[in-house]
């Protein structure tokens, strides 16, 4: 693991919206899905990114414009560097995803990660069952990634949620979970694993709850405020573990009782 940011050249920048950049890094860091970096620049600060590519020479990094440190980064370019420290967390657990039949769930730039596995899939496609997979935007202007949701809409069955579908006609209208209780997927011998706002994978998960996925069954990949990324300062911390290190992805049963008793000491601390 690299404790210390290190120059890496950045190879392509493409603008995916107004808010989003995708950029891509020359490395051999070789990142596990799931896993992610801290981006350093200069002076200002860093932040943590998902790795959204399962490829052992770059990192692609789908980024999006929140504040300072990403501001900095949205100016490099092409053949400009960039300091990377990482890979941290443990990843999505793919040794217990063998044979399983998978629904994957993203929402935003909570696609990064689920990308990163989706890649994977492609390269063991026969080590998993069926691959079901839910992409939830606010509307047509912002869905991303539309050339590798093309080619994924070819191998996979790939649902995509809009908020507003202002008269896009292959996607659905509505949150992921409602979708999902107009149409439920078939949960047999499944494992779910999403990334997205937290409300979002919520409401997802009380309704795959619904459909018969048991919480030991669900797999959060959760973006909470980081410094150090390596389990040191605490600041990730929800209850007694460390989203950085522990984390980024946690089995829902394992999370849901932590994050249930930070909302009962968020109360109290308003009250
Ligand atoms: C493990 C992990 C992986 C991530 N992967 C990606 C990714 O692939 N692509 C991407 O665009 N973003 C990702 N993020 C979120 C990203 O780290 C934040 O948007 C980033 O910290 C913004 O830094 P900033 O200095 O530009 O903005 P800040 O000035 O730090 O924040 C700007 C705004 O974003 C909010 N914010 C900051 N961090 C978070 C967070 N973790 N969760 C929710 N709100 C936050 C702040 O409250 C503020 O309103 C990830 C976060 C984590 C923890
Ligand atoms: S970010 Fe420092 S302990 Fe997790």
């Amino acid at each position: 693991m690299v404790y210390h940011p290190q120059p890496y050249i950045i190879d392509h920048v493409k603008t995916i919206n107004k808010e989003v950049k995708l950029f891509r890094i020359k490395s051999d860091l070789n990142p596990k899905p799931g896993q992610f970096f801290e981006i350093s620049m200069p002076g200002i600060g860093e932040c943590p990114l998902a790795s959204c590519s399962h490829n052992p020479h770059q990192i692609d990094m789908l980024t999006r414009l929140a504040g300072n440190v990403t501001t900095a980064f949205f100016q490099l370019k092409k053949g400009d560097i960039v300091h990377i420290r990482g890979p941290y967390g443990k990843g999505f657990p793919l040794g217990k995803l063998k044979n399983k039949n998978l629904i994957l769930i993203a929402g935003g730039t909570g696609l990064a990660p689920i990308t990163s596995l989706i890649n994977y899939i492609e390269q063991n496609r026969s080590h998993f069952g069926n691959i079901i997979i839910y992409f939830g935007f606010r509307n047509p202007e912002y869905i991303l990634l539309k050339d590798k949701i093309k080619e994924w809409r070819k191998k996979f069955k790939v649902t995509i949620c809009l908020d507003k579908l202002e008269g896009d006609k292959q996607c659905k209208e509505g949150f992921v979970h409602e979708v999902m209780n107009k149409a439920p997927p078939d949960t047999a011998e499944t494992i779910a694993l999403m990334c997205g706002p937290e409300i979002m994978m919520k409401s997802v998960t009380q309704t795959l709850n619904k459909l018969g996925l048991t919480d030991d069954k669900i797999y959060w990949s959760m973006e909470r405020r980081m410094e150090c990324a390596f389990g040191n300062c605490g600041r990730c911390l929800i209850q007694d573990v460390y989203v950085c290190r522990d984390g980024p992805v946690f089995r829902y049963d394992h999370i849901k009782p932590r994050l249930e008793n930070e909302e009962t000491s968020n109360k109290i601390k308003t009250h």
